[in-house]
């Protein structure tokens, strides 16, 4: 571990999207590159944290020096955050599936003539509500993100106080803005003291300059 204003400090970050199995060849997922996520990562490592990375089956790489668990659907994913805490601090990237369908068949479901398949849907764990609104263990900050398409910041102002975490990250993912699987991120800082617009930037900046604030925070 490098020296640092985090050393000492265990973060957990979720990153990725989640997949929900329909049968052995096919499911649901949200788009997620896990490119925030990882260089979120990084940037926390810098500054000397020991990061807990929690991912679904992300297309980027894997960051190095992590303690990693992969996983595929949203409920591993909430095992997995109760496994990993205690931390610090707990930053919420990953892209969890809303819903997974009910009984997720063992064999492919095949086509038929005059039928088309029906797929019932169940209600995932939020696991940034859980892990907010925990009343022993829970990280002295916790920081979810919003990617909204409309109405960002009342819309991402509202998940805050609805999920009951510290911090949102609010980002419009509108398909115009690129930012969807690209290099660059135009993010809202969304804390109970009001909103803080960041300029457009590199992934890894908005990754620096989040894990610099978390170590404002941690260290205060
Ligand atoms: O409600 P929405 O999915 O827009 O909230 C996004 C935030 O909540 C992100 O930080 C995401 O990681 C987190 N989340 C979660 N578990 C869910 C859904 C979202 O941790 N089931």
């Amino acid at each position: 571990l490098s020296e640092g204003p985090l050393q000492g400090k265990r973060v957990l970050v979720t990153s990725g999207p989640t997949h929900e199995p329909i049968d052995p060849v096919r499911y649901i997922a949200n788009r997620s590159s896990g490119a925030q996520g990882t260089a979120i990562a990084n940037a926390l490592m810098k500054l000397g944290a020991e990061v807990v990375f929690v991912t679904g089956p992300a297309d980027a790489a894997r960051p190095d020096g992590v303690h990693l668990v992969e996983v595929q659907t949203a409920a591993e994913m909430m095992d997995a955050v109760r496994g990993c805490l205690p931390a610090d601090a707990a930053i919420f990237c990953a892209a969890v599936a809303d819903w997974r369908v009910v009984s997720a068949s063992d064999s492919k479901i095949k086509k038929t003539k005059g039928g088309l398949p029906t797929l019932e849907f169940a209600e995932n764990p939020d696991i940034l509500a859980t892990v907010s609104q925990m009343d022993d263990g829970r990280p002295g900050l916790v920081v979810g993100f919003a990617a909204e398409t409309d109405d960002v910041i009342d819309n991402a102002t509202a998940k805050r106080l609805r999920k009951g975490c510290d911090w949102i990250v609010a980002n419009d993912v509108s398909p115009a803005t690129g930012i969807m699987g690209g290099s660059e991120n135009a993010v809202t800082l969304i804390s109970d003291g009001g909103s803080e617009a960041w300029p457009r930037m590199g992934k890894a900046d908005v990754a620096e300059k989040l894990a610099a604030r978390v170590a404002q925070a941690l260290i205060k």
